[in-house]
């Protein structure tokens, strides 16, 4: 069965974007995968830096590698923070992107030559379009593959019903639409 990593930039009660990863997370179940999410909470991640990194690599930094090497695929929903991606995110992407034991510098073992898939949700009229760009190209320069589809879902504060599933039918077929390609091309890489 095809694995996917489901993570949320944003671990805010409430959040838009977790609500967002929720309803991705299901519709990826139904087209087959195995799902795990990835509470980011839930990692005790410092601001990466090269003197920790040398000195003491955190154990939940190595755990996260390890849990995102341990899958086929990745979704990451993100809210867009001053036009670019959540510190948050980008941090725990910068320390799973790190080397480890005998690795070499660009082993990207969480990373290299897995799917990926990105959606965000935004109080803006624009979805939080600039900061799904920024994304893109950061999974892709470590070595995803990014599938072309993505969700935007704006003014997300009016986008949801109180059961947490969407009130436009446009953002959630291509939720769904997603999560079929996402978990396709994830499978097929890891064959
Ligand atoms: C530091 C910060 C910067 C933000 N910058 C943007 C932005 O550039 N574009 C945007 O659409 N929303 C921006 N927002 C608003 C977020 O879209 C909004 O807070 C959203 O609810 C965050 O996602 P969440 O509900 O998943 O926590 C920003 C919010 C914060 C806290």
């Amino acid at each position: 069965m095809t694995s996917i990593a489901v993570i949320a930039g944003s671990t805010r009660e409430g959040s838009y974007n977790r609500a967002l990863a929720r309803l991705a997370a299901a519709r990826l179940e139904a087209h087959g995968a195995a799902v795990t999410m990835v509470d980011l909470d839930a990692f005790d991640l410092p601001i990466y830096s090269d003197h920790l990194e040398k000195t003491a690599f955190p154990a939940d930094a190595l755990a996260l590698k390890e849990l995102l090497a341990a899958q086929d695929g990745l979704l990451i929903v993100s809210p867009e923070y001053n036009g670019s991606v959540p510190a948050l995110l980008k941090n725990a992407i910068d320390w799973a992107s790190r080397p480890t034991g005998d690795e070499g510098l660009v082993a990207l073992t969480a990373f290299r030559g897995k799917a990926a898939a990105i959606m965000s949700a935004s109080i803006s009229p624009f979805g939080g379009l600039r900061g799904l760009m920024h994304l893109r190209q950061i999974l892709t320069t470590i070595q995803m593959l990014v599938i072309p589809e993505q969700v935007l879902v704006p003014l997300a504060h009016a986008g949801f019903e109180e059961d947490g599933s969407l009130k436009e039918a446009l953002p959630a077929s291509l939720v769904d639409m997603t999560a079929a390609r996402l978990v396709k091309v994830a499978g097929v890489l890891a064959a």
